[in-house]
């Protein structure tokens, strides 16, 4: 069984304390809501194809990255996410406005308590905000904010909650091994 407690002690050691904490005490419980509010908002997903292809690369090359870099990446991604939802025509997608309004806070809360272990100052690789734009220019803004076109984006939206879980999975898993490593364990005779 992970011990929470240790990854709090390795990675928000390394990283700003404090505030860096509360995001991952708070993590399991946003996560698990954001990622079921994305799903019961709406109705049934989404079987259309998105027109911009998923950037698996992109997630890819952030488990080889530095801790710093990989948060980075998660908090610009909820804030590009997001955005994404920043949009006039946003009653079009004709979802539970509740459960919607819901979902979002819980994005910006993620993302304001991200900010408190990360600069300010450091951005994700300009390919995440690339990805984003292009995502919107050829679903929303291409109809204007169609029906279809916001299930595109719910749907992109549950896929990238998904792979920003495993990322965070991942970082998780390797605080916990490096802390084992730091931790000679104490022989009793
Ligand atoms: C959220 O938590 C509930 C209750 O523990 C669990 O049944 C559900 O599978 C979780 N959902 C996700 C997306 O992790
Ligand atoms: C919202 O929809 C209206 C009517 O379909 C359209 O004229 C307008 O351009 C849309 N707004 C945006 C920001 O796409």
């Amino acid at each position: 069984m992970f011990s929470w407690t240790g990854l709090l002690v390795v990675l928000c050691g390394a990283l700003a304390p404090a505030l860096c904490c509360d995001w991952l005490r708070h993590y399991r419980r946003l996560s698990n809501a954001s990622q079921t509010l994305v799903l019961v908002m709406g109705g049934e997903l989404t079987k259309d194809r998105s027109p911009v292809s998923f950037p698996y690369k992109l997630y890819e090359s952030m488990y080889k990255a530095e801790v710093e870099s990989q948060l980075v990446f998660i908090r610009d991604s909820l804030e590009l996410i997001s955005d994404l939802y920043h949009h006039d025509n946003l009653s079009s997608a004709n979802w539970d406005t509740v459960k919607t309004e819901d979902f979002l806070m819980n994005i910006h809360r993620q993302t304001e308590e991200l900010n408190g272990c990360v600069s300010t100052n450091k951005r994700a690789d300009s390919k995440l905000g690339k990805y984003y734009r292009r995502l919107k220019r050829s679903t929303l803004s291409r109809t204007g904010g169609s029906t279809a076109s916001w299930e595109l984006i719910r749907k992109a939206t549950k896929l990238h909650l998904d792979q920003l879980d495993l990322l965070v999975v991942f970082i998780r898993a390797s605080a916990e091994s490096s802390r084992r490593r730091s931790t000679p364990t104490q022989r009793h005779h």
